[in-house]
């Protein structure tokens, strides 16, 4: 194999967020959890990983870059994933360009990979989970990997193991399997993203200069010394797991609320019963908290459902359209941006949201008219900056492939970064 060629593939993966949370290893190396999560694999449209994978036999050793900067690729986790892939190969023939690798091959060429996130990876919105899944998913149709999404599921989860839940759409089970070997510990899809399209999310990314405690360390700490987590994955998950599935295919929103502020409520009591406990919500998560809380029991039936996962960013999940106008009209009366700020860097993603609340072109968010639920209680106090900016997105699809060359991150000569 003297030759020049570079063959490579790019594929775009979502993120997604937990509404029965995943935390807690039983395995550390192979990333096995105690318990089952269910996720909603958010819209790539606003977040969402691409990935570029390229093989070529001048290539001297593995590289990838994420978002344009070289990193290593020596950890545990990445070479967990790529060894799984390689093992898993098969022949690739590409007569035009005169390609043609044995499954033997693939063990000997070396691969160049290039990710970006079209979002802040700092922000703290489950980089790593869209991460994983893409670097997978793409290495699985660059090496014609013969196998389904969720054996490339149980793959990605050996890299991180929200990562499993974002190899398809819609909503995602993660069946938390019973072998050592972890073969049966992979994802599988609910229901894709047509079935409740209805819902409509808003994440509120909390300001917060606080270095947290990463997932991976804080659940280790949670193993090893909260009962409140040995309590909820034996009694409190397996149950909630099935009402929330049936909540789910009956588009039920007042449980499916009901469900997910309790399953998040516990996750964050199982941090403040680790020792030392961990606080990833801060003042301004407690207020979105409490101001939800307030619209929901105003209403007489929920309207919004909040999570949040190893940070203070608040996911609200609305149960539709008006819901989310009528939330977002509440978190800017709260929450306006600073005055340096306009509302179109403050509110991205799918922005038509802002015309049906109304805000659409307004200029001064600061004279917006308190929601009718705490008038009796004016003035209402008012947090500017403490929110950086929202996202407004949907439930979404899961991985496709790019087949545009102008949408591969690596140049189709060279290999590197374009
Ligand atoms: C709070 O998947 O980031 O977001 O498996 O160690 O990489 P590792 O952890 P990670 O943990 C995610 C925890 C969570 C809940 C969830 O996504 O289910």
């Amino acid at each position: 194999m003297g030759e020049k060629w570079v063959w490579m593939k790019t594929a775009q993966t979502p993120t997604n967020i937990a509404v029965i949370k995943y935390w807690g290893k039983r395995d550390e190396s192979l990333i096995l959890p105690i318990n089952d999560s269910i996720s909603v694999t958010l819209d790539p449209a606003h977040l969402c990983t691409t990935t570029t994978v390229a093989v070529s036999p001048a290539f001297q050793q593995d590289r990838m870059w994420l978002n344009g900067k070289e990193i290593s690729l020596s950890g545990g986790r990445y070479q967990n994933c790529l060894r799984e892939i390689r093992r898993r190969a098969t022949e690739v023939e590409d007569k035009e360009k005169g390609i043609k690798i044995e499954k033997k091959d693939w063990e000997k060429l070396r691969l160049h990979i290039a990710s970006y996130n079209n979002f802040p990876t700092a922000a703290g919105l489950a980089s790593s989970a869209a991460g994983f899944a893409c670097l997978v998913f793409a290495l699985a149709k660059l090496m014609n990997v013969k196998e389904d999404e969720s054996q490339l599921s149980a793959i990605a989860r050996q890299g991180s193991g929200s990562a499993c839940r974002s190899l398809f759409g819609g909503f995602v089970k993660w069946i938390m399997g019973k072998e050592e070997d972890g073969s049966d510990s992979l994802a599988v899809q609910l229901v894709d993203e047509k079935h409740w399209d209805d819902l409509f999310i808003v994440i509120a990314v909390v300001s917060s200069r606080q270095k947290e405690t990463s997932s991976t360390s804080g659940m280790r700490e949670s193993v090893e010394t909260s009962l409140l987590l040995q309590h909820r994955a034996k009694e409190v998950v397996p149950k909630r797991t099935l009402q929330m599935e049936e909540t789910i295919k009956n588009r039920d929103f007042a449980s499916f609320a009901q469900l997910t502020c309790a399953d998040s409520n516990q996750f964050h009591a199982v941090c403040l019963d680790t020792c030392p406990p961990i606080f990833y919500m801060n003042d301004t998560s407690h207020r979105l908290i409490s101001y939800v809380e307030k619209w929901n029991r105003s209403e007489g039936s929920p309207q919004v459902a909040y999570t949040f996962d190893a940070g203070p960013n608040a996911v609200l999940i609305a149960r539709n359209r008006k819901a989310a106008a009528q939330l977002l009209q509440r978190l800017l009366f709260y929450f306006p941006p600073k005055s340096d700020i306009d509302l179109d860097s403050y509110v991205i993603g799918d922005k038509s949201i802002l015309e049906d609340a109304g805000i659409e072109g307004v200029k001064d968010v600061e004279a917006l008219l308190p929601p009718p639920e705490i008038k009796e209680h004016a003035p209402a106090q008012k947090y500017p900056g403490d929110i950086s900016y929202f996202i407004c997105t949907k439930p979404g699809r899961g991985p496709v492939l790019l087949s545009q060359e102008n949408q591969a991150l690596l140049d189709p000569d060279t290999g590197l970064p374009k």
